[in-house]
């Protein structure tokens, strides 16, 4: 059975799984391994660090990749673009603000422009700017989200926007999430947390074990982490984490972290740099359950494309 749909046709990919542009984390060698696995893999180029962005687009290699970017964060680097588009990348993704005045750009260079959403609303607003894909995040993601669950929001979406084509994300960690995806009308799905847990990832040693070995029962969607680092998120953008020591401490008691933030970035940065993940943050989210390992991301797509044809040719294990 090969998982053939709209957006695997319109990115010319094997298989309907995107993987997350995680900033700082989702490098060229992450998003390189899913595309050469047959998926589309994104480079994080979130926070617009060009130097590093340079890197990682060298990193990928020949492997045909596309980039994401925090929309909001575009909007003072408008430049990073341009930069990128130059790169010839499949497909660029736009996430948290406005995509509007860049979707013509990017489909004159050649690429698909897609755009992550968490509302209907949204959805129909950046399909109507002429985004050439929709995906619908849920809240249950790991990273930054606000809203609604995904459950309900993917199949509203793909009835709003259709037959544009819609993937499904927040939650969807093995191949049964991408069966479900598949049968609430999505195209694919774009996956992030799972991604996270994988040898290419650019997160600590430390924090894929712990992504391993943790449930998605202790996540949470805070503010502090972005205190800490200094990045100025719009509301109702929320960053989901893992419970741990800092969140624990400073989470309800964001005022006192405010006054207290010079000393805390301090103790903050030494904590990242010891792999220490009861402080630094553990940037994954509900589907933390299903990261059982820290393998490789071509491994990963293939587990989730078998788990996926397994889980559709045999329906629910619920039907008599
Ligand atoms: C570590 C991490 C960093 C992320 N950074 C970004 C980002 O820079 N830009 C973005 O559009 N989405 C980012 N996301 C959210 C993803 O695009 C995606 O919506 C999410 O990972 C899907 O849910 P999942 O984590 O359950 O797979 C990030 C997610 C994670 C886990």
């Amino acid at each position: 059975m090969a998982l053939r749909t709209p957006l695997t046709t319109l990115l010319g990919i094997e298989h309907p799984i995107l993987s997350a542009p995680m900033a700082g984390v989702a490098g060229g060698a992450l998003a390189g391994a899913v595309s050469q696995a047959g998926g589309l893999g994104l480079i994080g180029g979130g926070y617009i660090d060009p130097d590093w962005i340079e890197r990682e687009w060298a990193a990928a290699g020949n492997a045909r990749v596309g980039i994401g970017f925090i929309t909001w964060r575009l909007e003072a680097a408008p430049a990073a673009l341009d930069a990128a588009l130059a790169h010839r990348p499949a497909a660029v993704m736009l996430s948290f603000g406005d995509p509007a005045p860049y979707l013509e750009r990017i489909r004159a260079a050649g690429a698909v422009a897609i755009c992550q959403v968490q509302s209907v609303a949204d959805a129909r607003r950046a399909a109507e700017a002429g985004a050439g894909v929709i995906v619908a995040q849920g809240a249950d993601a790991g990273g930054h989200g606000a809203g609604r669950g995904t459950f309900a929001l993917v199949p509203a979406v793909v009835d709003a926007v259709g037959p544009l084509p819609v993937v499904a994300a927040g939650g969807v960690g093995d191949g049964r999430g991408l069966a479900a995806a598949l049968a609430m009308g999505a195209a694919g799905v774009l996956v992030g947390s799972r991604f996270y847990a994988s040898r290419e990832a650019q997160a600590s040693p430390q924090a894929k074990d712990r992504a391993a070995a943790a449930s998605g029962d202790h996540t949470i969607q805070s503010s502090v982490y972005d205190r800490v680092r200094g990045f100025a998120w719009p509301a109702p953008f929320r960053l989901r984490t893992l419970r741990n020591r800092f969140t624990e401490r400073w989470h309800g008691s964001e005022a006192a972290l405010d006054d207290a933030i010079e000393a805390v970035r301090a103790d903050y940065a030494r904590a990242v740099a010891a792999g220490d993940t009861e402080e630094a943050a553990v940037v994954i989210g509900e589907a933390a359950d299903l990261i059982r390992d820290v393998a490789p991301a071509g491994e990963l797509v293939r587990r989730m494309v078998d788990e996926a044809e397994t889980a559709l040719r045999a329906g629910s294990g619920c039907i008599a």
